[in-house]
């Protein structure tokens, strides 16, 4: 499996200050270093860690693919078609969430989806949804034209270790299988770290996992690159 790694918390950091450290860019410039597959940033409405100005200076200065995790929003959705990132990944977005905390429901809004990420896949943008690992999620996501889904794991992630974690884990691999079947390529994230992430090599066929919040709270006693060098060691 490849490791796409989100940047987000090294923002979250920079902006406690208000200033420019920790850099974004060179977050980015290290994970590409350290053969990140992908670089993860998501562009919140409320521009709460990356900013406009990150993700124009990260699309000019990485070769690695950028990923622009973001709303299904008309500013958002032009943003897309201005920046170009090498693929967006479409997830739900409450203001007051901590973090992203369930997956987009395309099932009840099929075709304002559909709609959505045509003109992106026109501009040669790859798109992915961020679903739970509900079936009815696959289908829908499948008649959307989508590319990829990304299965959030966030359920698992939570469940690890206790009663749960079996349940939580076959919804997984069930949806991982029904949405190949179906044609679509499968990412996953969402609260994997270094603990849970062997998991994923139980389901067949995932192609990228997106991991921020562990790598960057490693990073912290480890630094970065190395950081994101374990996790690969993990899931190679
Ligand atoms: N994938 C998506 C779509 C996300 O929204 C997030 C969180 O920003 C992640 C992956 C990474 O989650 P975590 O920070 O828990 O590793």
């Amino acid at each position: 499996m490849e490791l796409g790694v989100n940047i987000d918390h090294v923002a979250t950091l920079r902006n406690a200050r208000g200033g420019t450290e920790p850099s974004v860019l060179d977050a980015a410039l290290i994970a590409q270093r350290a053969q990140a597959s992908a670089i993860t940033i998501h562009l919140r409405e409320d521009r709460r860690h990356i900013k406009d100005a990150d993700l124009d200076e990260i699309k000019r200065n990485i070769k690695t693919n950028l990923n622009l995790e973001m709303a299904a929003t008309n500013e958002m959705q032009q943003i897309a078609i201005k920046n170009k990132p090498y693929s967006c990944c479409i997830v739900p977005e409450k203001r007051q969430e901590v973090t992203t905390e369930g997956g987009l429901d395309v099932y009840t809004q099929e075709n304002y989806i559909k709609d959505f990420i045509k003109p992106l896949r026109e501009s040669g943008i790859i798109v992915s949804l961020f679903i739970d690992p509900d079936e009815k999620q696959v289908f829908s996501a499948h008649s959307c034209g989508a590319d990829f889904i990304e299965l959030h794991t966030g359920a698992f992630s939570n469940s690890y270790g206790t009663e749960y974690e079996k349940t939580e884990f076959e919804k997984l691999k069930t949806s991982a299988a029904l949405a190949q079947n179906l044609g679509l390529k499968v990412n996953a994230g969402h609260g994997l770290n270094y603990q849970n992430v062997h998991k994923m090599h139980e389901i067949d066929g995932i192609i990228e996992l997106n991991i921020g919040h562990s790598i960057i709270s490693r990073a912290v006693f480890v630094g970065l690159e190395r950081a994101i060098e374990e996790m690969r060691e993990l899931i190679l």
